[in-house]
């Protein structure tokens, strides 16, 4: 017998050697702290060596590395090359800068690794506080649901979720969506983002029951319009399910009117959902939260604290008004997760009854740390000089001779172009282009580009509290120069059509 097996060892992933670890672990976060210290002084961005790339193609090792050695290639591999969003120059898509006390959070986050997905643990309290917390802030209802997530994509999906099972009168989550099931339909602006065009998709609804509404000279959706494609629906015997209003479309900032959608929604009966990936949390300020009214009427609202909030990824947030009807959407209870009223299985608030994931990390420790130690005035204030930051760039460009507005600045995004009298649509697109790949290449700032109207425009959002003005003034010298270069190269000599 006891040659069938032998007795288990003791093998395990903790250190041999705890003061040797804890001298490294110092070590690397005092490396980290230095190249936060002085990122002003890097590069925004730089490209990545193929000698470099090369080295993420080989296979997994079998045998070990010293811990010394493998944040080494950390440091030789994969720290030069970052995606920039660190840096003050950093502008583009909607990108978070990310805080020291963040990243702290991060780790002891991870050291205590809890599972949130449920039981009787304090990191549930914490995330349910933190919850409790963003419906302070937006101004939301406080007997509503919430769930932390891992980002406003993935909010949107929960929203959408609640949203289409509870439009029809059957059991959708037994029936699902296969037979003579009627079409669900849902509306939102063609600004809308893409995430809900993809939850439309996964909901099994496809994009074309999105209906994509038209918008007006400030790029809100028409409300109008809006009513009429309901209108028309309904009458062509389908069952409009979901009205997606902006608070902040990831093009231009827009805000859609709230109230209105809200209104309408209340009037048909549908589900209103707000996106307010980053615009949502300017309902923390006096000057910005009266063009966020309506909001606290939607049914769902998704935003994001990895955006406005600064915090390191992930971490994004759903509301839903009614919590029984976001319970129902999501709970599911196998007898091995039986919830008891006692001991580690208790337990008010099991998250994986809310949403898609069971097993979940402690995403909540990184907002309560942050909103305790800077307080909820201090986030006022950035998300204010970060709208200050996009007020003052635009009116530089407003009064400069060879720049112009592509889109009502509104919230913290500017939308512009540099323009050459006498240069076609085509060549100022190629040049706008030009220009911002040789900003972003040479490591000067990382704006991003966009379309408006079927125009390239430079796009500038600001959610870094590490910007300046001179940053700003910086960026504009450079297009500057960088136009007058691409001018010399001809580059944009194309013929005109
Ligand atoms: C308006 C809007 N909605 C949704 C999203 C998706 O958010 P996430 O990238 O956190 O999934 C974004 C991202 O920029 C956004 O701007």
């Amino acid at each position: 017998m006891s040659e069938l097996f032998s007795r288990p060892g003791n093998e395990t992933l903790d250190p041999q050697d705890w003061a040797a670890q804890t001298e490294l672990g110092q070590q690397m976060v005092a490396d980290m702290f230095d190249y936060l210290a002085n990122i002003r002084k890097e590069k925004v961005w730089r490209p990545i060596p193929d000698e470099v790339k090369a080295k993420f193609k080989e296979p997994a090792p079998l045998d070990p590395q010293t811990q010394e050695d493998v944040y080494q290639e950390f440091r030789d591999l994969i720290m030069p090359f970052p995606m920039g969003n660190l840096h003050p120059r950093f502008w583009g898509w909607v990108i978070g800068t990310g805080t020291v006390s963040g990243a702290l959070a991060e780790m002891l986050a991870a050291m205590l690794n809890p599972n949130t997905g449920g039981g009787e643990h304090v990191a549930n309290y914490v995330e349910q506080q933190v919850i409790d917390w963003c419906k302070e802030m937006l101004g939301y209802p406080t007997s509503a649901s919430g769930l932390l997530v891992s980002g406003c994509s993935m909010a949107n999906l929960v929203g959408l979720t609640v949203a289409r099972n509870s439009a029809v009168n059957y059991d959708m989550r037994r029936d699902g969506l296969q037979g003579a099931r009627p079409i669900l339909t849902a509306y939102a602006s063609f600004e809308t983002h893409s995430s809900i065009q993809k939850a439309m998709e996964l909901l099994g609804l496809g994009s074309v029951s999105l209906r994509k509404i038209p918008v007006n000279s400030n790029l809100q959706i028409d409300l109008e319009a809006l009513d009429m494609s309901i209108a028309s629906d309904k009458q062509r015997g389908f069952i409009p399910m979901c009205v997606v209003g902006n608070a902040g479309t990831v093009n231009t900032g827009a805000i859609d009117d709230l109230n209105g959608l809200a209104d309408i929604c209340k009037r048909e009966n549908i589900w209103f959902h707000v996106d307010g990936a980053f615009g949502a949390l300017a309902a923390l300020l006096p000057t910005q939260s009266p063009r966020l009214s309506g909001m606290e009427r939607a049914d769902s609202v998704a935003f994001d604290l990895h955006k406005w909030m600064y915090l390191p990824y992930e971490i994004g947030c759903v509301l839903v008004r009614d919590q029984e009807l976001h319970r129902e959407a999501f709970t599911l209870t196998p007898a091995y997760l039986t919830h008891n009223d006692r001991g580690p299985s208790g337990g008010e608030n099991w998250f994986s009854d809310f949403g898609i994931q069971l097993s979940r990390g402690f995403k909540a420790l990184k907002a309560w740390m942050s909103i305790k130690e800077y307080g909820l005035r201090k986030y006022a204030r950035l998300i204010q000089q970060n709208i200050d930051q996009a007020l003052y760039l635009t009116s530089k460009i407003e009064a400069h001779s060879h720049m112009e507005m592509m889109a009502p600045q509104s919230l913290n995004i500017v939308c512009f172009r540099y323009v050459i009298p006498g240069y076609s649509e085509q060549q100022l697109d190629r040049l706008n282009t030009e220009i911002l790949l040789r900003l972003q290449e040479q490591g000067i700032a990382v704006p991003s580009g966009t379309e408006i109207e079927e125009r390239y425009v430079i796009r500038a959002a600001m959610c870094n509290h590490r910007t300046r003005v001179e940053d700003l003034d910086l960026l504009l010298q450079s297009i500057e120069i960088l136009a007058s270069e691409i001018q010399d190269d001809a580059f944009v000599e194309v013929p005109v059509v």
